[in-house]
């Protein structure tokens, strides 16, 4: 514990940012709250339990509203996860490279992480799964679907045999870029009471500043988060911002559109790069390999046109790789246009 580095994403200064997978287009709050909404916000009182974000979300889901656990952004419902399940003598099997952060909070629950390692293409077969959990019978076990830094989905199959096959395992599946597959495994948690699956407004919702997140569970478990849970975990402004959010479909709509358009795009100019192996997406960000040269240097140089993208090459099974999240339409131009500076000229074929 004592030797975990703090999380910190690239801080650098630059025009286009995309190194966070973020929702590029700014989106202020007054869209969603005026001056007199303001006024009927007594912060003198604690929050309420957020019964309206749950009854929005649960409809759309097709599942009951205390079936949702909220939470801080989606990395505190899954500490809490983590917190219940897994802790002192348990561990968290994960597929890697995934997201950095569930080896981090398994090990700040007291727990210990257990990494097997899938590499590059990031396909995940229903026996290695079955074989990887037989050796290490995991008090909890991760998949991120799409992933992070893949960008490809888990076969839903997979996941559902490792549920059915491990009944006292716990099952977390991290939605976060769920919307941009445009699929999800919460219909299936009811035949299945050790699937859970988390969920955040961070990215196609495009509010990582308002920090929500969401962890639908079986009704049997709901319980357990519920004991664990601080009290008042969601502000009185988060709460009134979120359920505002929530309701807006017109807007997710619009942006799966525009990703999958500007994706292609990108995806298409890093392809025309000979030193490059880009890796297909269905999420807002794209990965890729450099064949040769040093990807901090690739990565600096991407900063001096003032296009920060995310150097993930310390990431297991991540050795020379790099990601870029989707931005604006003039922010990947500025991308794609920085490809030219970055990489010689002579081995882009456009
Ligand atoms: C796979 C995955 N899960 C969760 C998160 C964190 O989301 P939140 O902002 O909801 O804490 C991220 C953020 O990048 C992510 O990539």
């Amino acid at each position: 514990m004592a030797l975990l580095q703090p999380y910190r994403t690239q801080q650098h200064r630059a025009e286009v940012r995309i190194q966070a997978n973020e929702w590029p287009e700014p989106n202020p709050a007054s869209r969603y709250v005026a001056a007199d909404d303001l006024d009927r916000l007594l912060l003198n009182r604690y929050p309420g339990h957020g019964d309206e974000l749950r009854k929005v979300l649960a409809e759309r889901w097709r599942v009951r509203p205390e079936e949702l656990i909220l939470g801080n952004g989606s990395n505190e419902v899954l500490l809490g996860v983590f917190l219940v399940f897994g802790g002192h003598g348990r561990r968290t099997l994960l597929f890697q490279p995934t997201y950095s952060m569930h080896a981090r909070l398994s090990v700040i629950a007291g727990g210990e992480a257990i990494d097997e390692m899938i590499g590059l293409p990031y396909v995940l077969r229903k026996d290695r799964a079955l074989d990887a959990m037989d050796r290490v019978r995991p008090a909890v076990v991760v998949f991120t679907s799409p992933n992070n830094p893949t960008g490809n989905a888990i076969d839903q199959e997979v996941i559902l045999a490792v549920a059915e096959a491990y009944p006292d395992s716990v099952v977390l599946v991290d939605e976060a870029y769920a919307d941009f597959a445009g699929t999800t495994l919460v219909p299936q948690i009811e035949r299945n009471p050790n699937l859970v699956v988390s969920k955040t407004f961070s990215k196609v919702r495009a509010a990582a500043g308002l920090r929500v997140g969401v962890l639908a569970v079986h009704p049997e478990l709901a319980g357990y988060f519920n004991a664990a849970q601080l009290p008042y975990n969601m502000s009185a402004l988060t709460l009134a911002v979120a359920v505002r959010i929530a309701r807006d479909e017109a807007s997710v709509e619009r942006r799966l559109a525009l990703v999958a358009s500007e994706r292609q795009r990108v995806f298409q100019a890093l392809r025309a790069v000979a030193g490059i192996e880009a890796f297909p997406s269905i999420a807002n960000f794209l990965l890729f390999r450099l064949r040769e040269g040093v990807p901090a240097d690739v990565h600096a140089r991407f900063l001096e046109q003032s296009v920060l993208i995310r150097d993930v090459s310390n990431w297991p099974g991540c050795e020379r790789c790099l990601r870029v999240s989707i931005g604006t339409p003039e922010e990947n131009d500025r991308f794609i246009a920085a490809l030219d500076t970055v990489f010689s000229p002579s081995s882009i074929h456009r």
